[in-house]
């Protein structure tokens, strides 16, 4: 029986990463090229052919419109090409969330695409991505990994993108998942899902826009003023996203800063400043009466990306916004 075949698109990342020094320290990323990375993935024989392209050579923290639109169109054309049977892209983990929920957005479930990186460079003790890489391998390789979206491979777990998060600096069990955590079990010799494909057939939820508009997001912190909000309109903002204390709150005159921009079309989002939770509609700020657009399960990283969407697809209205978060 012939093997599969998995597409790398490699975009950097500490995966990619050398220090030259047994801790890891002042490494650089994105030194290991596909080439390499190839050669890396077919000597752990996982039974499936490897092929690559690419993309970048960037920490992710330096990521943007150039990359994602090549990688979007780089998957769009893997899943389009029947010798593929799955994606793995190598990346950043700084970033992670952004890019895999964007391209979660904007792709259709066909075929599983899973993003994956390290958080220990390629060459210092206790590097985790060549383990990262054959998770992602081996999902990306599984039938039972399409139908869910693009996943996030990272420390034995495997994440939906709409729930995963970086939550730690350092650390190889640095990424978490809200409301759901792994949606796998990973072991060396087995790979179970936990419940069934949610999105088989399921087609991209947004057309690939030609831009993304500007979305800032305001950190609130305790006895702010408005300076930020004002900050964001005068630089043009489209949207603003709240990562607001608790619940997605903040001080008064933040609050009402951000009532005049709702007033005025800029489409608000309270996010929360914490590791997780539900920000809720009309718990302790009133949304109705500001017209501001609840988060829900998703962080002010993922909120952006989804606000941004939403603006480029042209989705006006506060309950059709609000309907794409719940
Ligand atoms: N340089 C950051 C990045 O590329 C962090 C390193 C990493 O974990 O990949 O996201």
């Amino acid at each position: 029986m012939a093997q599969p075949c998995i597409r790398i698109l490699a975009t950097g990342g500490t995966i990619a990463g050398t220090s030259g020094s047994a801790t890891g320290k002042a490494y650089r990323a994105g030194q290991i090229g596909i080439e390499a990375l190839l050669e890396e993935a077919r000597g752990l024989d996982l039974g499936m052919a490897c092929e690559g392209r690419q993309i970048a050579a960037i920490g992710s923290q330096d990521i943007g419109w150039a990359e994602w639109d090549a990688l979007h169109r780089e998957c769009s054309a893997a899943l389009a090409d029947e010798t593929v049977a799955g994606v793995v892209i190598t990346h950043g983990t700084d970033t992670a969330e952004e890019t895999a929920f964007l391209l979660d957005r904007t792709l259709p479930a066909a075929k599983p695409i899973v993003l994956t990186g390290s958080m220990r460079p390629a060459d210092a003790l206790g590097s985790d991505g060549m383990r990262n890489l054959a998770t992602a391998l081996r999902v990306a390789a599984d039938p039972g990994g399409a139908g869910r979206g693009v996943l996030v491979a990272m420390g034995d777990q495997v994440f939906a993108a709409r729930d995963v998060r970086k939550a730690a600096t350092q650390g190889p069990e640095a990424f978490r998942g809200f409301p759901r955590g792994s949606i796998a079990a990973v072991s060396p010799s087995s790979l179970e899902w936990f419940g069934p494909p949610a999105r088989t057939g399921e087609a991209a939820h947004f057309a690939w826009p030609q831009s993304l508009p500007r979305v800032e997001v305001i950190h609130a912190v305790a006895a702010m003023d408005r300076t930020m909000v004002d900050a964001a309109l005068a630089a043009g903002a489209a949207g603003i996203v709240l990562a607001g204390l608790g619940q997605g709150n903040a001080p008064r005159a933040v609050l009402e800063a951000l009532g005049e921009a709702a007033a005025r079309g800029v489409v608000v989002v309270r996010a929360s400043r914490t590791d997780q939770g539900l920000v809720d509609r009309n718990v302790e700020v009133d949304d109705d009466a500001f017209g501001f657009v609840a988060a829900r399960a998703l962080n002010p990283a993922r909120s952006r990306i989804l606000l941004q969407l939403l603006l480029a697809s042209g989705t006006t209205g506060p309950a059709r916004i609000q309907a794409a978060f719940d």
